[in-house]
């Protein structure tokens, strides 16, 4: 498949899964306390997914090429899980980042969104930067979507403000087409040069979803076929938000009523 145009009935039903998907995550925000499982969070997630809202947990048994069926309904990477985390018994301590990263289906299409929450809201002053300039970075990524830029054009404004801190991108994941379908064309990469990479155009839906680490950029994969941890075990952070291409810039599609406030760089 290559990438497709949404029409204007297709953009009005990725902005209520985009929506719909954010309300999971300000959902869900109250529980992520020390001492709750991520289990607990998925199982609450899963609940309001389906019971709620009227929504598919699109993670639940999905098994793209050469994975096995992904267990859960929500992905929870915990300090040095950069994504795909696996929602366990384990519990969360006061001080752990996590990320949430909730996809949802509603009427066909899919909304992607996901956030770094602060266990007991302290953490170490590192912990607590990384999960600031990881959020900056996908702003950064946002503004530089509209009509006639370029892919590449995303990936530069990301890496560049990932490495201007000393954090590193990794390289093993990107965003990606969304629509009928979770992972679409194209790949998204949160690295690269300006003007290069295919010409971006209104209608395309795609998220930004850079993993930002503390130390090196590589990862490793876990034996349960799923989580991803940064192979120096540094502090790794992301966020996600799908957005639409429009005539005059972007449209954030997964944003919702308990979504932090852009960066004051976004006008
Ligand atoms: N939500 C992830 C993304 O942003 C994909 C998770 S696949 C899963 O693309 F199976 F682990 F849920
Ligand atoms: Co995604
Ligand atoms: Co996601």
């Amino acid at each position: 498949m290559s990438i497709t145009i949404k029409t204007a009935k297709e953009i009005e039903k990725m902005r209520v899964a985009g929506r719909l998907t954010g309300e999971v995550l300000d959902y869900i925000e109250p529980y992520v306390l020390p001492g709750v499982t991520t289990a607990e969070l998925d199982r609450l997630c899963h609940d309001y997914m389906v019971d709620v809202q009227g929504t598919i947990p699109a993670p639940l048994h999905y098994a793209p090429p050469g994975y096995p069926p992904y267990p859960k309904s929500i992905c929870a990477s915990i300090n040095h899980q950069v994504c795909h985390g696996v929602p366990n018994e384990r519990a969360l301590r006061k001080g752990d980042i996590v990320n949430l990263d909730i996809t949802v289906i509603k009427d066909d299409y899919h909304g992607d969104s996901s956030r770094m929450f602060i266990v007991g809201a302290k953490t170490s002053i590192l912990a607590r930067r990384l999960c600031a300039v990881s959020y900056e970075c996908m702003w950064h990524g946002i503004a530089a979507v509209g009509p006639h830029r370029r892919l590449g054009d995303i990936g530069h404004a990301i890496q560049r403000h990932a490495e201007g801190n000393g954090f590193s991108v990794v390289r093993e994941f990107c965003g990606h087409g969304i629509g009928l379908g979770f992972h679409e064309e194209p790949q998204v990469l949160h690295y690269g040069e300006p003007g290069t990479g295919i010409e971006l155009l209104p209608g395309m839906t795609f998220t930004i979803e850079p993993m930002i680490n503390a130390g090196r950029a590589a990862v490793s994969e876990l034996g349960d076929g799923w989580t991803i941890v940064t192979r120096d075990r540094s502090l790794s952070a992301q966020w996600e938000h799908t957005v639409l291409v429009t005539e005059r810039g972007y449209e954030v599609l997964t944003l919702s009523a308990g979504a932090p406030p852009a960066p004051p760089f976004i006008v």
